[in-house]
């Protein structure tokens, strides 16, 4: 097989995180036989700074010419908060319809957890998050805005098909990951009485008709942030709507070490997915070759693995595991106790190895 790959390295560190990652890619092929090529877009804010461009018309219809895109970083110190997370981190979401951002939380060994006396075989599981609707879709708006009278709405959308979409999905990820086959809904039927009861009468509806195999929670979202720092084992897989899962997802990056590991896709299983750190570009660490690649290298891992090169993607989280567990001394910038580089070096040569 051959792979078409979009890469956009994007802001900060995140140019120095994709360069370690297309190592261990390039490490997996080599190992497993299958080729890929790369086309670089510098979509980010130098590019928005230079020419006011975030992601032209015509680069989103390219970009739909590839097999996957793998990003490393949007964010800008001196580009307004906004402009470049709508412009193209979200536009490419919606636009390519990549309608699921599928996050692992899991905690590798030897990772600091700063959760009391959990381990590793406590804080493994998934979160499902909405990725095309809710608060996010930018329905609303303004009425007499900037006078005292002024009425800002802001309004979560939700589709009969948009959730059955994404419940569909998890439903078929839990039972695929074949684990605790429990898949927990996190909503907010109490308060939320509208858009959470279309979540929860869908989710039991498939459920009885075509999942009756997999086991069905529910929590509040409130009540989960609580869960996940007092009971992580509890959880397989978490499905929830945009805005939920983004708070809860930053919640499961800290327990599984920080930012330094956790990585997510944001996935159109019909269609052409997108792979990134969820960190950041972290601007302050640019160019000193002190960020930790490991996030990186995990969405490459998981882009593989969406690709449908299950083998080389399983290959991929063993080196991660093998060299984080073995060989880095911390997992925060300038704390591995090795450069990004060396880093991206250890965990391709593990590849190699394996
Ligand atoms: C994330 C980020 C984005 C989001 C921002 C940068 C728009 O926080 O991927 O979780 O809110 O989805
Ligand atoms: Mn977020």
């Amino acid at each position: 097989m051959s792979y078409k790959i979009a890469v956009i390295p994007g802001d900060g560190t995140g140019p120095e995180v994709v360069a370690e990652g297309l190592k261990c890619i390039a490490a997996a092929a080599r190992k497993r036989g299958f080729d890929f090529e790369t086309e670089t877009f510098d979509f980010g804010g130098e590019r928005y700074l230079r020419t006011g461009e975030t992601l032209p018309d015509a680069a989103l219809e390219e970009l739909r010419g590839f097999d996957a895109i793998y990003l490393g970083a949007i964010g800008h110190p001196d580009v307004r908060p906004g402009i470049l997370e709508k412009g193209i981190l979200l536009r490419t979401r919606f636009e390519l319809d990549q309608y699921i951002n599928l996050r692992p939380v899991k905690l590798y060994p030897n990772v600091d957890c700063p959760l009391k006396d959990k381990g590793p075989a406590d804080v493994d599981f998934v979160v499902v998050r909405e990725n095309t609707e809710g608060l996010y879709s930018g329905a609303g708006g303004f009425l007499k805005k900037g006078t005292p009278d002024e009425v800002a709405v802001q309004e979560s959308i939700n589709t009969r098909k948009g959730v059955e979409r994404c419940l569909r999905y998890a439903f078929e990820y839990t039972r695929r990951r074949n684990r605790e086959n429990t898949l927990t809904l996190c909503g907010k039927t109490n308060v939320l009485t509208y858009a959470f009861d279309l979540w929860e009468r869908t989710f039991n509806e498939i459920g009885d008709a075509e999942y009756a195999d997999v086991k069905r929670d529910y929590a509040h979202v409130d009540a989960i942030t609580m869960w996940m720092v007092k009971n992580p084992e509890w959880f397989d897989v978490i499905v929830t709507d945009n805005m939920f899962g983004d708070i809860i997802t930053d919640l499961g990056a800290m327990i599984q070490g920080g930012m330094g590991v956790a990585a997510g896709g944001n996935i159109n299983p019909e269609g052409v997915s997108m792979f990134e750190p969820i960190g950041g570009s972290a601007p302050k660490y640019t160019g000193m070759g002190v960020i930790n690649p490991v996030a990186g290298i995990a969405a490459a891992q998981m882009m593989l693995d969406v690709l449908g090169e299950t083998e080389s993607a399983a290959i991929l989280e063993n080196a991660i595991i093998r060299v984080v567990g073995t060989k880095l001394k911390g997992m925060g910038a300038g704390e591995m106790g090795y450069s990004t580089s060396e880093v991206g070096n250890l965990i391709a040569d593990e590849v190699a190895r394996t």
